[in-house]
């Protein structure tokens, strides 16, 4: 009787890891102009070899140009729709009725995200309402799915590394106080009873950026050559992005769930940034990504530290840079290829390339923070129309900004609405950077370390 239960409890674990697909998967977003058209994108996606495709919506084009091929797809509720759907099990039905069997099983969808962030410490919505309803959303959909027969699809939600109060050393990982003793319990216990995987956009990229003095850029960028012990657990990790998981699944185990597993819903790191972003290259960007396709498809797999052999689905951020998203400038360079299909850098997401067969990279320029005077001016391609009403919104929101520019001020002349708005862009950075203000303006400007008054008036600047 013993022999039979632990007998039939590996085979339960077997065959729930077996599910699950490592080869490596893709976040294809679309937030870009001139990207190649969804046909287009998915026979580039197919001849990389892209094992799964991650999308933030259910598209139904993508979906259907995807039938027939063996990539498997994880589809995304979005955000807005979670009350509603929380709120009565018609519209979970509604939703799987409408925007999953028109493709299922044609397409191979595999997950069902629902919702993108939702715990995340900054999302926008009724808090209360989201929370309230995200779990009550995810098992209306995973009961709708079951009435319809589906057994192979995974019901859950993405989650990024904010749900952790403390996340260092790894064993002393704590989701925050909001929500540990509310929705979190809620979540994990869907998952655990519907064997499902908990997904989460890990970053080391953004890790070591906020802190390149005690963390070790080999250690963030997977090179295997550092080691650190975390002295709660004695565990020993090569990496960041292992330590970044194992924080989160003792977060997990304090609550009481101990078999909860992970999957990345998206990873990477940028091939550009501002000046003030540090180590954003293309030397860090495929030394990362190459890196970590390599230790998702070893055999046998690694897993982690606090999780050794177990598989742990990875999607790469992203497919293409993406020229619409908004923030700095990092954001618009998560790409494996240019919005004109070519490749930032080599990659091989099958993991069977070694490494010494890549071309040479363009050496890594900014490792080491800038230290210097930095402004904030019109981009040079941006279009004049659009700068009267920015100079306006930047010069109104308090009566100092913009003093300069006054009939009569230091800076007033020439009256150009380029000169003028390059002014106001300095100046309002300058004073509200330290108030996460970024030199962006919806894509208007960008940094620059030559003072683009060239000395006729007195630009403010940042001193990095
Ligand atoms: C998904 O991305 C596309 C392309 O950027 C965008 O048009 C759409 O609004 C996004 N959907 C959601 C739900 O965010
Ligand atoms: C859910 O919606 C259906 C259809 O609108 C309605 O008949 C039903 O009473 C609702 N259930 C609840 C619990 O509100
Ligand atoms: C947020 O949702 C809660 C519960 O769903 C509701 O009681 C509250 O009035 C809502 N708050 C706002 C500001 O809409
Ligand atoms: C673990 O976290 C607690 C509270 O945040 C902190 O006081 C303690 O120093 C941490 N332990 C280690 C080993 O850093
Ligand atoms: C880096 O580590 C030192 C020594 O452990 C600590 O005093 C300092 O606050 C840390 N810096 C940051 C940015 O965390
Ligand atoms: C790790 O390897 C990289 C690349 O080979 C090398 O540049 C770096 O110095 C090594 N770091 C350590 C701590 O050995
Ligand atoms: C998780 O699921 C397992 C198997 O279904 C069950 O035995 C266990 O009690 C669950 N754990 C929690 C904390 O609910
Ligand atoms: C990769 O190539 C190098 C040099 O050609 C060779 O020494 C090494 O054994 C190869 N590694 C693997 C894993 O094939
Ligand atoms: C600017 O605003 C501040 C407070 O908002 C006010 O005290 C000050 O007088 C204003 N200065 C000018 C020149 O209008």
């Amino acid at each position: 009787m013993a022999l039979l239960a632990v007998l039939f409890s590996s085979l339960l674990v077997v065959s729930s890891v077996a599910e699950l697909s490592g080869k490596i998967g893709i976040n294809y977003g679309r937030e870009g102009d001139n990207l190649p058209s969804p046909y287009e994108s998915i026979q580039i996606m197919t001849s990389m070899k892209v094992g799964q495709i991650k999308l933030n919506d259910s598209n139904p084009e993508i979906l259907t140009l995807l039938s027939g091929t063996k990539i498997h797809v994880a589809v995304t509720v979005p955000n807005d729709d979670i009350i509603r759907i929380g709120s009565n099990e018609t519209y979970a039905e509604q939703w799987v009725r409408n925007s999953f069997i028109p493709h299922y099983p044609n397409t191979l969808i595999r997950f069902v995200l629902v919702g993108n962030g939702v715990l995340n410490s900054d999302i926008d919505g009724n808090r209360t309402a989201l929370y309230d309803s995200l779990v009550p959303a995810m098992r209306g959909i995973k009961n709708s799915l079951n009435a319809h027969g589906i057994k192979n699809v995974k019901v859950t939600t993405t989650l990024a590394m904010d749900v952790l109060q403390t996340s260092f050393p790894p064993s002393n990982g704590t989701f925050r106080s909001d929500i540990s003793g509310t929705v979190m319990p809620r979540v994990l216990k869907f998952l655990n009873g519907t064997r499902s995987v908990l997904f989460l956009d890990v970053y080391p990229y953004f890790a070591w950026s906020a802190n390149p003095t005690n963390i070790s850029l080999d250690f963030a960028l997977l090179r295997g050559n550092v080691t650190q012990t975390d002295p709660g657990s004695g565990l020993v990790y090569t990496n960041l992005l292992d330590q970044m998981l194992d924080s989160v699944t003792f977060a997990i185990e304090k609550l009481g769930f101990h078999n909860i597993r992970l999957a990345i819903s998206g990873t990477g790191w940028p091939s550009a940034g501002d000046i003030d972003q540090i180590g954003a290259n293309i030397y860090n960007a495929a030394t990362y990504n190459r890196n970590l396709i390599r230790k998702m498809t070893l055999k046998p797999l690694p897993g982690t530290p606090k999780s050794p052999g177990v598989i742990v689905p990875t999607f790469i951020s992203s497919l293409y840079d993406e020229s619409r998203k908004i923030g700095p400038e990092t954001e618009r360079h998560w790409g494996l290829l240019h919005a004109n299909r070519t490749p930032v850098y080599e990659i091989d997401l099958t993991g069977s390339r070694n490494m010494s067969e890549f071309k040479p990279l363009p050496p890594a320029e900014n490792n080491q923070p800038y230290k210097g005077k930095v402004w904030c001016e019109v981009a040079p391609w941006v279009n004049e129309v659009s700068l009267p009403s920015a100079l306006s919104s930047v010069c109104t929101v308090d009566n100092q900004t913009c003093a300069a520019l006054a009939p009569g001020g230091e800076c007033y002349e020439p009256v150009s609405v380029v000169w003028h708005a390059s002014y106001a862009f300095s100046s309002y950075w300058a004073k509200y950077r330290n108030q996460g203000a970024i030199c962006s303006f919806n894509g208007l400007a960008r940094e620059t370390t030559v003072d683009p008054s060239r000395g006729r008036c007195n630009f403010p600047s940042v001193t990095l």
